[in-house]
C-alpha cells in the first residue's frame, strides 16, 4: 500500500485526455489498495488547489481552470504533499518529454514511467529514429530539415527531398496528437507543409508514406521488458490526424489485431528492443506501420500513453491477462525499484570518491 501522488492535466493539447487517463488510473490504484493524492496541473502550467484536482478526478470537471500568474509559487502544491511515489500521467510536452521526470528526479521522489533521457528521446521523433537505426531496428526512411538550413536555402532543402516519391509525411520532430502533421500529395505542397510544421518545432521530418496497417504494442517492465498483445488502429480518415483522435473519434481501435502468430511475435520482439534501445523502463506504447509481414516499421514510441477507459495501453494489457489494478501496481513497484537502484548508483559514485581520497591520505 502506497500513497500515490497522481499528477495530471498539464500544458499540452492533451490536457483533457490526461484528466480522463487520471480517472482510470485513480480507480485502478484504489482497487489495488493504494491511496490516491490528486495533483493537478492547469493548462497554464500552474499546480492547482487540491480540491479542484479532486473534483476533476471525481468527474465534476473535464479540465482544470487556469490559475494565472507565475508557475513557480504554485509548485508548493507538489512540494507539500507527502507521498511515497508520484504517478505522472501528463501527456505530451511538459509531461512526457523528460521535463516532469526531471522535476521528480530533483525532488528525489520515486516516479512511474521511464526516465529523463528516454522520455526526451522518445518525444523527439528524429532523435528516436537515430537511436533505433543505430540499434538496427526498422524505421521509415526520412530526411531531417532544420529551421536554420530551411531559412538559409529552402531550394537546397527541397532538392534533398527529390528522392521521395509523393505522397510524403511531414511532421514536427517534437510533437504529438498529430499536430502539425500533413500528408503531402504533390511536390508543390512540400514547402508550405514544411513551413507549417516549423510553426511547432525547429526541426521537421519528411518521410515516406507507408500504405498498410497501423499496429500498437504495449511494453511494461524494468530490467526485463514484456510485450502485450497487439492492437490495431483503423483511421477514420486519410490518416489518424488530430480531428480523428479527439474531435470526430471516427477511428476504430481493435484489440487484439488479426495477425498470424509469427508477425505478432516479431512485433512484440521489436517493441521490446525499441524501448530498450532508448534505455526505457516502466511503460511505453510502441506504434508500428506494417506494409507487409516482412516490412514492419516502428513509427513512434509513446512513454506516457493514453490511459482512458478506451485507451489502447491498458486495453492491450487487459487482454494479455493484466487488470488495470495489477498494471498500475506493477508500475508503482517498478518506480520504487528504480528509485532504489538510482540511489545505489549515486552512492556508488560517492563511495568511489571516498575510496580514492582514502588511498591518497
Ligand atoms: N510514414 C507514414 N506513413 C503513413 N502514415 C503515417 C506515417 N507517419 C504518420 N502516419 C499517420 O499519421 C499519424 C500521426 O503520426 P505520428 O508519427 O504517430 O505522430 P503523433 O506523435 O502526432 O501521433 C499516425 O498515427 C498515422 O496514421
Ligand atoms: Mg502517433
Amino acid at each position: 500500500m502506497a500513497n500515490v501522488g497522481l499528477i495530471f492535466g498539464g500544458r499540452s493539447v492533451e490536457h483533457q485526455v490526461s484528466v480522463s487517463s487520471a480517472r482510470t488510473i485513480a480507480g485502478a490504484l484504489e482497487a489495488a489498495g493504494h491511496q490516491v493524492v490528486p495533483l493537478g496541473i492547469a493548462p497554464d502550467g500552474c499546480w492547482v488547489d487540491p480540491a479542484l484536482a479532486t473534483r476533476a478526478l471525481a468527474g465534476d470537471l473535464d479540465s482544470l481552470p487556469s490559475v494565472g500568474g507565475p508557475i513557480a509559487p504554485t509548485l508548493r502544491r507538489l512540494l507539500q504533499v507527502e507521498v511515497d511515489v508520484l504517478f505522472p500521467i501528463v501527456h505530451g510536452t511538459w509531461g512526457e518529454d523528460g521535463t516532469l521526470q526531471g522535476l521528480c528526479e530533483m525532488i528525489d521522489v520515486p516516479y512511474v514511467g521511464t526516465g529523463v533521457l528516454s522520455s526526451a528521446a522518445a518525444m523527439d521523433k528524429a532523435v528516436a529514429k537515430q537511436l533505433l537505426e543505430a540499434a538496427g531496428l526498422p524505421v521509415v526512411g526520412y530526411e531531417l530539415i532544420d529551421r536554420r538550413s530551411f531559412t538559409h536555402s529552402p531550394e537546397e532543402c527541397l532538392r534533398r527531398l527529390e528522392r521521395f516519391e509523393p505522397p510524403v509525411f511531414v511532421k514536427p520532430s517534437v510533437g504529438g496528437s498529430s499536430v502539425g502533421i500533413t500528408k503531402v500529395p504533390h511536390r508543390e505542397g512540400l514547402r508550405a507543409s514544411i513551413e507549417n510544421a516549423l510553426r511547432f518545432d525547429d526541426r521537421v521530418i519528411v518521410e515516406h508514406n507507408i500504405t498498410g496497417r497501423e499496429l500498437e504494442c504495449a511494453v511494461l517492465g524494468y530490467q526485463q521488458l514484456e510485450a502485450s498483445a497487439i492492437g490495431e488502429i483503423v483511421a477514420g480518415k486519410e490518416f489518424y490526424d488530430y480531428a480523428d483522435k479527439y474531435l470526430e473519434e471516427g477511428a476504430e481501435l481493435i484489440a487484439p489485431a488479426e495477425l498470424d502468430a509469427a508477425t505478432t511475435e516479431r512485433l512484440q520482439a521489436i517493441a521490446v528492443e525499441a524501448f530498450a534501445a532508448l534505455g526505457g523502463w516502466g511503460m511505453a506504447r510502441v506504434d508500428f506501420l506494417l506494409e507487409s509481414a516482412d516490412r514492419i516499421y516502428i513509427n513512434e514510441i509513446n512513454t506516457l500513453p493514453g490511459f482512458t477507459s478506451i485507451s489502447m495501453y491498458p486495453r492491450l494489457w487487459e487482454i494479455s491477462g493484466l487488470s488495470n489494478a495489477q498494471l498500475v501496481d506493477r508500475l508503482v513497484d517498478i518506480a520504487m525499484r528504480r528509485h532504489r537502484d538510482r540511489q545505489r548508483l549515486d552512492r556508488g559514485i560517492k563511495d568511489w570518491i571516498a575510496e580514492l581520497t582514502a588511498d591518497r591520505s
